[in-house]
């Protein structure tokens, strides 16, 4: 297609041979922040193959920086992230070196009103850039926080500002979007709550809670649930109703999900990425996998006698939930034994049949087929194990154009052996099949489809938000090596550029 030949053209080639994910060596020290922060800045990729100057438009007369929200609106919610470093204590003696927004990690978690116009103040105090993606909401183009496509990544000292109207309730996140495998896995991330005018159902208890995996110079997870490697408790009383949203912030190399369960009583899977289900049915410590960027909703009332108790499992033993950390609802402390992990929850059969605009018999302009694997090969100047998309790497891998009102299926057809959490920016999918299966439950919409090793899913979505979008698989490790390619809307172009010459690396 038309990119992938500007693409081409402006690969340059330089030499040498780069190391991009050394910056765990607490040892390394050597920006103004060294005193404060032991982690080093990301390393800016450089060298031969690492592209120059990539331009991800199109030729046309809207430039990504004019697809902007109003200046006000009759409802405003405003914030100021202040990107900084700061040491974490995870409550078992351990101190992490991080980056935060505000001084913690998860940043402030940001509740708004449904419809609420919500301006951000990104302030760098960091020595290298950063951006604020706000991943699952719709935003206009210009506040998507991709380094390259929809700005520069904003520099040590300078500021950006986002506005966007938060439109859709639900539960969502936001995240750094330069270098994205070690900004956000270094910590630059936080939760985004948007209530809705209208509930669908009654809470007492409104609790979030992120999962995150700090990588350590070992290369040894830490798993920690908002920050806590310790068992959290939260006093409840008995029936109280409790609505628990979760969102996996981690990448790790297998991509395997988190699995987390409720122990104690029966629960609900309410929403998926922030969308509500229908009719969704009790479960009983189903185990829910919870890839990379995925969110779940799940509502469950206090028994009149014991705790609620959240465990996981992670990929090092997905057969056995942990002992810690958990979160524990109620007065008492957490169960002596915990369950086995039974079999997982299936959202293509949960909960029940509804009209949804989009299915099987939706009239599709257009399908695309991605294929999702893995190779030996070089990215970005190095060699190493890259993941492909076609069996290509970014900045290769070529583009989906769309016009608007364009209805699209893509299957994503995986061919390897590793879990890919495959996000599209500014759109969401709406789920069609799973391995050539209509779903039988409740219609189900997401930002971030998971797709295990040798199955496919086939998703559709509407082009009604004009723009540059990625498409990635959000294991960050995945992207880092490759993993993205973009949804580019016919006559939409951009001023920003991905590569060397501006220092724009969105993963
Ligand atoms: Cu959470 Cu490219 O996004
Ligand atoms: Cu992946």
């Amino acid at each position: 297609m038309l990119c992938v030949f500007v693409i081409l053209a402006l690969l340059i080639s330089v030499g040498g041979f780069l190391k991009l994910n050394a910056n765990r060596d607490a040892a390394t020290s050597t920006s103004a922040m060294s005193d404060v922060n032991p982690l080093s800045a990301p390393q800016i990729p450089t060298g031969s193959g690492v592209p120059t100057s990539v331009n991800m438009g199109m030729p046309g007369a809207t430039s990504v920086t004019s697809l902007q929200a109003p200046l006000t609106a009759s409802h405003v919610a405003r914030f100021t992230l202040t990107a900084q470093a700061a040491r974490l204590s995870i409550g078992t003696g351990v101190e992490l070196p991080v980056w935060t927004f505000n001084g913690t990690s998860p940043g402030p978690t940001l509740r708004v009103q449904q419809g609420t116009l919500v301006i951000v103040t990104l302030v760098n105090h960091l020595a290298f850039g950063v951006t604020i993606h706000w991943h699952g909401i719709a935003v206009p183009n210009a506040a998507d926080g991709v380094a390259g496509l929809t700005q520069d990544a904003v520099k040590p000292g300078q500021s950006y500002m986002y506005r966007f109207f938060a439109n859709d309730s639900g539960t969502y996140w936001y995240h750094s979007h330069q270098l994205s495998y070690e900004e956000t896995g270094g910590g630059l991330y936080g939760m985004l709550i948007v209530e809705p005018t209208t509930p669908t159902y009654h809470e007492d208890v409104d609790y979030s809670i992120a999962l995150h995996e700090w990588i350590e110079a070992d290369n040894q997870p830490i798993l920690t649930l908002n920050s806590s490697q310790k068992t959290l408790n939260e006093a409840t009383r008995p029936g109280q109703w409790v609505r628990l949203r979760l969102v996996n912030t981690s990448s790790s190399a297998s991509g395997i999900p988190t699995l987390v369960t409720l122990v104690g009583t029966h629960f609900k899977v309410i929403a998926l990425d922030g969308h509500d289900l229908n009719g969704p049915q009790w479960l009983d410590q189903t185990p829910l996998p919870i890839g990379t960027a995925q969110r779940y909703d799940l509502l469950f009332q206090m028994p009149l006698h014991g705790p609620v108790t959240l465990v996981e499992a992670n990929e090092n033993d997905t057969l056995h939930y942990l002992n810690s950390p958990a979160l524990v609802f109620g007065q008492d402390t957490k169960p002596s034994s915990l369950p086995n992990v039974k079999s997982w929850f299936d959202l293509t059969t949960y909960g029940l049949p509804a009209r949804s605009t989009l299915n099987l018999l939706s009239h599709f302009d257009a399908s695309y087929n991605i294929v999702l694997n893995n190779m030996e090969g070089s990215s970005l100047g190095r060699m190493g194990m890259t993941y492909t998309l076609n069996g290509r790497v970014f900045p290769n891998t070529g583009m989906i154009m769309v016009h608007e009102g364009q209805i699209s299926k893509i299957r994503f057809d995986n061919q390897s052996g590793f879990y890919h959490p495959m996000h599209l920016h500014g759109h969401v999918f709406t789920v069609l099949t799973h391995n050539g299966k209509p779903l039988s439950g409740s219609p189900v919409q997401v930002d971030t489809i998971l797709v295990p090793p040798h199955q496919s899913y086939d998703v559709a979505f509407i082009a009604n938000n004009p723009g540059l979008w990625m498409l990635h698989c959000h294991n960050f490790l995945h992207a880092n090596w490759g993993m993205d390619m973009m949804v580019a809307y016919t006559g939409i172009s951009t001023p920003f550029t991905i590569g060397s010459a501006s220092g724009n690396f969105p993963d």
